[in-house]
Parts: C-alpha cells; structure tokens; sequence
C-alpha cells in the first residue's frame, strides 16, 4: 500500500465503521492518477465506452433519466501499468479492510466512467436487489483542478437520514471514497466538465 493510503488507513477504518462512508484525499499520487485518466481517455477514443445500465427491469428510455454516464469494464487481463497498479492497491487495502473491519471481501469489480457535460446519476444505492455480493463501493476520481464552477459533486446522504446531504465532494484527482454499498445513498450532480472515475466493487462471495 503506498504512503498516502498507510497514513490515512487508520481514520478511513474509524469513518468507516462510524458513519458507513469514508473520504480520503490523495489516496494515490497525481502521477499514477494521471496515468489512469490518460489509459480511460486512450479506451475511450478507442469506442470502448458503452452508456451505462441500471440494476433490472428499467427500459433503456427510464435508464437515461437516472444516469447518464459512460463506462468500460475493466479486468485482471488489463495490461496498462497504471490499472495494474490500482488493481495493486485495492487488493492491499482489501486485506486491510477484512483484518481491520471483519470483513471477507474476496473480489473486486471495477469501471471507468465518464460523464460528459450535463450528465448526471441520481440518487441511488449501489446493491442490487437480487444480488448481495456488493459490500463497499469504491470511487477513485481522475480529475485534475476540479473548480466549484464544474460542479458533478458526489453527494453523501446521512446513513440514518436519506434526506440529509452530508458531503458534497469535488471529484478530484486521486481522492477516493468508499461507502458501505447497500446502505448509503449517493448521487453525481449534473457536471459541467467532462469528469472521470475509477469505480469499483468490493464484493463477498455468498456463502451457501
Ligand atoms: C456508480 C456511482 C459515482 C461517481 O457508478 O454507481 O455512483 O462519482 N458513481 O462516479
Ligand atoms: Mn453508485
């Protein structure tokens, strides 16, 4: 795990545990976060992107009225070097979160996403309702000087109260929020710059 990450672990385990979402800033350095956002820019202007998809049940017209975003999958087969890396440090921070929290996560799924300007999700929680393999959401943002005037914050809702913002968080370079999946509400205000983001999935295998 790099020192940024080791450093904050301690706090990010408390916020955690405490209120069921965490921030940490610079949880990896600008180089690697702008290595990443050039491999996502590469994959896109390669028509790898394809416009992302809500839980089931939604005709496609419904989807783009609660998310409008752009996302590639990505895999343990991706060779770029940045990806590898980030791959790295989830599968550190993976064994941190199950000694520290009791947790059994045993694998990770992951996007880019792109929202261009005037896309948005709304309000949602990230576990699908016939499927409890998602336990924490992590986003990592690759953004570079993100201004108030940009907006497409990440908002928070309170865990005990859904309508209570509780963080509204620029999606800044290399800063990286993680929320208990089934629990918390969150929603991407409509953006005015072009905004992009690693997320991922930390999951559980059920166990029978
Ligand atoms: C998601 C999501 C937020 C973001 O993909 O489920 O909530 O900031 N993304 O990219
Ligand atoms: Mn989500």
């Amino acid at each position: 795990m790099n020192e940024r990450m080791l450093s904050q672990l301690p706090r990010l385990l408390d916020e955690l545990s405490e209120s069921g979402w965490a921030l940490m800033p610079q949880a990896i350095d600008d180089i690697d976060s702008s290595a990443l956002a050039s491999d996502l820019d590469r994959q896109w202007s390669e028509g790898r992107f394809k416009n992302a998809h809500v839980g089931q049940g939604f005709e496609q017209s419904e989807h783009k009225k609660i998310r409008s975003d752009k996302i590639h999958w990505l895999g343990d087969d991706d060779p770029e070097l940045s990806i590898q890396y980030w791959l790295n440090e989830v599968k550190d921070l993976t064994t941190a979160l199950n000694e520290n929290l009791f947790l059994s996560l045993s694998a990770y799924d992951c996007h880019f996403a792109c929202y261009d300007p005037g896309d948005f999700y709304q309000k949602h929680r990230d576990r699908f309702r016939n499927n409890p393999e998602r336990i924490l959401s992590v986003i990592l943002f690759l953004n570079k000087d993100w201004l108030t005037k940009d907006a497409g914050e990440l908002l928070i809702f309170d865990d005990e109260n859904p309508e209570r913002i509780v963080a509204e968080i620029k999606p800044e370079n290399g800063s990286m929020v993680i929320f208990q999946s089934d629990k918390i509400f969150h929603e991407v205000r409509t953006t005015k710059r072009r905004r992009l983001s690693l997320t991922g999935w930390l999951k559980s295998s059920p166990r029978f």
